[in-house]
Parts: structure tokens; sequence; C-alpha cells
């Protein structure tokens, strides 16, 4: 394919030539769908030219179809639904490089179907993400942000002996699904619990099994027995309300249920009703079915923890994300494979 050239215009004349316009290769042009850290825009900028949205606000879908008319490349966020009809709008769109490891939000199969390679950040999250379902274990487990509430509301008069008694981590049974790199993270930080680790998913892996000293058990077994069930797995068509009424009547009435991952891997309304009932003992949750809404009922209780999906939320850790986004974009658009490529049956598509 023929490369489009623009013309410098500060090229110094000498006596003995005529005026040579050095020319300079266009840039891919590529939409960078919101606000970013600038160190991520620059990175983007240096090698392309980049509309970049700069309200931390997401585009309607007619924004969005229409800022990527003439795009090459798009650095995307969650929150952003790449769907088909996204994927089919534009023939010379190459990459879809989302900020985050899950790439739930962008149909993959018809991004390869259309010859568009899809990215996402592994790796760089892991840590952070692992120290925040810890955060959200033990503010559950310890009833923090209820006990925040209760001084903040100036209600404490007095110590209490039996105030705001919540259950202990140490020695307790931690039941993880998804043993990934984040469930791996978890795990190692749940040995300074002396924690007994129950470990679901579907395929055993027996080394990862003898470093954590983690056992593999079913599903029912694992919620049978957990006195915290952390999900960690990607959302896909089978996990959806991979946590639904009848998971949650296994629970034990002292157990707690947190979710890190993504919202719809759990029955919302369904906990609802299990909190209610007092089946389990509360919940600690990070992303919900219907971001940003939150189902009502989940509001109105006070054994859960609710956080704005922000697990993966500090400042070296998003802008880690979003400068291996831009790097996997900018890969893309000048010719070469990017390192973290979701779809690589795109490249025998291509
Ligand atoms: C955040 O939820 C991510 O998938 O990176």
């Amino acid at each position: 394919m023929a490369i489009p050239y623009v013309v410098s215009s500060r090229i110094p004349v000498t006596a003995f030539s005529v005026p040579v316009e050095k020319a300079t290769p266009m840039k891919p042009k590529v939409l960078v769908t919101r606000m970013l850290p600038q160190a991520a825009v620059d990175l983007v900028s240096k090698q392309c030219h980049a509309e970049v949205n700069r309200r931390d606000v997401r585009y309607t879908k007619k924004q969005l179809l229409q800022r990527l008319k003439g795009k090459v490349g798009m650095v995307c966020l969650l929150t952003d639904t790449i769907d088909a009809d996204v994927l089919s709008s534009n023939p010379d769109l190459k990459v879809v490089s989302n900020v985050a490891v899950g790439y739930d939000n962008i149909d993959v199969p018809a991004a390869t179907r259309h010859g568009v390679m899809v990215t996402n950040t592994p790796g760089v999250l892991t840590e952070t993400t692992a120290d925040f379902t810890w955060a959200l274990i033990t503010a559950t487990a310890r009833r923090v942000v209820e006990g925040d509430r209760f001084v903040r509301a100036k209600k404490w008069k007095e110590w209490m002996l039996m105030g705001f008694l919540g259950r202990d981590l140490y020695g307790k049974t931690l039941g993880i699904c998804g043993l990934g790199r984040i469930g791996t993270a978890v795990a190692q930080r749940a040995q300074g619990f002396h924690m007994r680790i129950l470990y679901t998913q579907r395929n055993r892996d027996e080394a990862k099994e003898q470093a954590l000293k983690a056992m593999y058990v079913d599903k029912t077994t694992l919620l049978r027995e957990s006195d915290y069930v952390v999900i960690l797995m990607l959302l896909s068509p089978e996990t959806r309300h991979y946590i639904g009424r009848k998971e949650l009547q296994m629970m034990k009435e002292s157990a707690f249920l947190i979710n890190v991952a993504r919202g719809p891997i759990v029955d919302e309304k369904a906990l609802v009703q299990a909190l209610k009932a007092k089946q389990i003992a509360g919940a600690g949750l990070d992303v919900f079915e219907r971001e940003p809404k939150v189902e009502p009922g989940l509001l109105r209780l006070q054994n859960v923890v609710l956080a704005p999906h922000i697990a993966s939320g500090s400042l070296e850790t998003r802008t880690k994300m979003a400068c291996m986004a831009a790097e996997n974009c900018v890969a893309a658009v000048t010719g070469r494979q990017p390192p973290n490529l979701v779809n690589p049956k795109v490249l025998e598509v291509k």
C-alpha cells in the first residue's frame, strides 16, 4: 500500500539545489475515546495523529461511530461498547486497544471476522488488584465502612465489647474462583493470614497448587467450605450468573462473597435476596451487573461494601495500563504485532 506523504516547509535551500522538500510520512490516525494520563497520550501522539476525547465522559454510540471515521486505531476503555456495528463501520480499522485486562466490552469474534486486532493490558494491574481484593475482604469482614458511618453520624457514645463484631480472616478458608494472575496474587497474600486455600476453575494447575499450597476442588465444594468466596474469573457467556440463587444457598451463613471481576458473573437480584435472608454474612463488590447502576436493594443493606470499580485504581497502575494500551495501539498501526494481542487468529484473517 502506498504511504501518503505530507510536506515539511522548514527546509533550507542551498545555492546548487532547486528547493527539495523533505517528505515525512503521514501519521496514522488514532481515536482515544476517553481522557487518559498524559504519558499515554504522549506515547500515541509521538507516532500517530491522535484525536483525544478530553472529557472524562464516554461517547454515545453515534459519537463513537462518527469519530471513528478515517481512523486506523482506537484506544478505548471498558465503558465503551465495541460491538459488531462499531467494528463494521470502518473498514480501515486495524486495532482496538482496551485499557483493561478484561475485554468483555468488545465483540472479539466480530473483531476477528473484520480483521481487527484486539489488545488488553495484562500483568501491570495484578498486584494492585490483589491488594484491593484484600481491602474489600477485610473491609467487609471487619465492618470498616459501617463503623465509619457510625462514627461520622456521631452515634458512638462508648466503647462496646460486643459492638460491630466482624469475622476473622486468620486461619479461615479462602475460596478462589479463577486462579489466574490476580487469583494467584490474592492467594500469595493469603499465606500471611495462614488461610486454607481452595480454588476452582476449568483446568487444574498442579504446579500452582504446590507453590501456593492450594487445593483444587469443584465449585460446589468451594462454595460449601469457604469462608470467603472470591470471584476472579473473566466474564464470558459461560460465567454469566456463575453465582446465582442456587450457589448462594450452598454458601455458609457466615461466609462472604467478594467480586472484583465483572458484575454480571453474580446475579445481583439473587444476591440481594440472599443478603436480606441472611443466607450469607455479607458481600464486597467492586463491580456491578449494570454499571454504574447498582441494584437498589444493595444500597439499602449494611452488610455490603460497595466500590466504584476501582480495584486496579492506583495512580501508578492506571498510568501503566494506559501506556501499555497506547503501546499496543501504536505497534498495531505501525505494522508491528502488538505485544498483548487477544485474538491472534486475526493474523490469519488479514
Ligand atoms: C478492570 O476491570 C480491568 O479489566 O482491567
